[in-house]
C-alpha cells in the first residue's frame, strides 16, 4: 500500500474481531515504532503498558467502568492493548542516563558534542519547567506524537487500531502503580483486526475530514 492508501485505509476500529491475535513478527515491528518515534530535543519520556493475555486486558479495563464503559469491549476484543505513560519528571538523573545512552550508540564524537547537546536539551526542559511550566504538558505532547507515529505505523503493517482518551487515567495510574513508577497515563490504543461487521469502516461510514482549503494556506 502506498502511504495515502494506508491513511485512507486505516480508520478507529470500534470493533475488533476477537480470534485474531497480532503475530509474534509484527509485535516486534510495534514495538520498534514505540522506540523509534522522534521526540523534542530525543528526550524519550515515555514508558508503554502492553497487555495481550485476558487478564491483562482486564486490568487495564479497569479505566472503562461507569462513563467510560462505551470502551470496554474495544479494550477486551483487541489483540494488544497499550497504555501510553507520560514521566512525571525529568530530573537530573534521567537526562544524565539519556545522554549516556546515546553516548553508548555513538552519537557524539567528542566531548564538547556531547555536553552541548546535553546543555541545550536542559535549556528546553528547564524552559518548560520554570518559564512556561508546563514541563508536564510538554512531554506529554511528544508521548502523543508518538501515538501518532504508532496509527500510521501499524496501518502500514495492516493492522487496524483505536486510540483512547475515553479512559479514566487515574484507574489506570492506580492498577498499574504508575505515579509510584514516576509516569502517569496519558491514552490507550487498541491494537488487532477490524470487525466485518464493524459499523464504523470507511465501507460503511465514510471518513470526513474539513476540506484542504480550510486547513492548508499555501503562502506565495
Ligand atoms: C487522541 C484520540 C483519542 C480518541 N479517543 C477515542 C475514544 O475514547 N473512543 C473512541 O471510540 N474513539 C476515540 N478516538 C477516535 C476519534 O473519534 C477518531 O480518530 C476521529 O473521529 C477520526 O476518525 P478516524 O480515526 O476513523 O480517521 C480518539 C482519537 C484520538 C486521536
Amino acid at each position: 500500500m502506498n502511504i495515502i492508501d494506508v491513511v485512507n485505509w486505516r480508520y478507529s476500529t470500534k470493533e475488533f474481531d476477537p480470534s485474531k491475535k497480532i503475530s509474534a513478527d509484527d509485535f516486534s515491528k510495534v514495538k520498534t515504532l514505540l522506540r523509534m518515534s522522534p521526540s523534542s530535543t530525543n528526550i524519550q519520556p515515555w514508558h508503554f503498558v502492553v497487555a495481550d493475555s485476558e487478564e491483562g486486558k482486564k486490568r487495564i479495563a479497569k479505566g472503562t467502568q461507569g462513563f467510560y464503559q462505551f470502551n470496554e469491549q474495544k479494550v477486551m476484543d483487541a489483540s494488544h492493548v497499550v497504555v501510553f505513560c507520560a514521566r512525571t519528571s525529568a530530573d537530573e538523573d534521567y537526562m544524565l542516563h539519556l545522554l549516556e545512552t546515546e553516548d553508548k550508540h555513538g552519537r557524539y564524537p567528542n566531548e564538547d558534542i556531547k555536553q552541548m547537546v546535553f546543555g541545550a536539551r536542559n535549556i528546553f526542559a528547564n524552559m518548560h519547567k520554570y518559564d512556561y511550566k508546563d514541563q508536564q504538558h510538554w512531554m506529554e505532547k511528544q508521548v502523543y506524537m508518538n501515538m501518532g507515529n504508532l496509527l500510521l505505523g501499524v496501518a502500514a503493517l495492516g493492522i487496524d487500531a483505536l486510540p483512547m482518551e475515553g479512559i479514566d487515567m487515574k484507574q489506570i495510574d492506580e492498577e498499574l502503580a504508575l505515579r509510584e513508577k514516576g509516569f502517569t497515563a496519558v491514552g490507550v490504543v487498541s491494537l488487532g483486526y477490524r470487525k466485518e461487521s464493524d459499523f464504523n469502516t470507511p465501507n460503511t461510514t465514510p471518513k470526513s475530514r474539513l476540506p484542504e482549503e480550510e486547513i492548508i494556506t499555501l503562502l506565495k
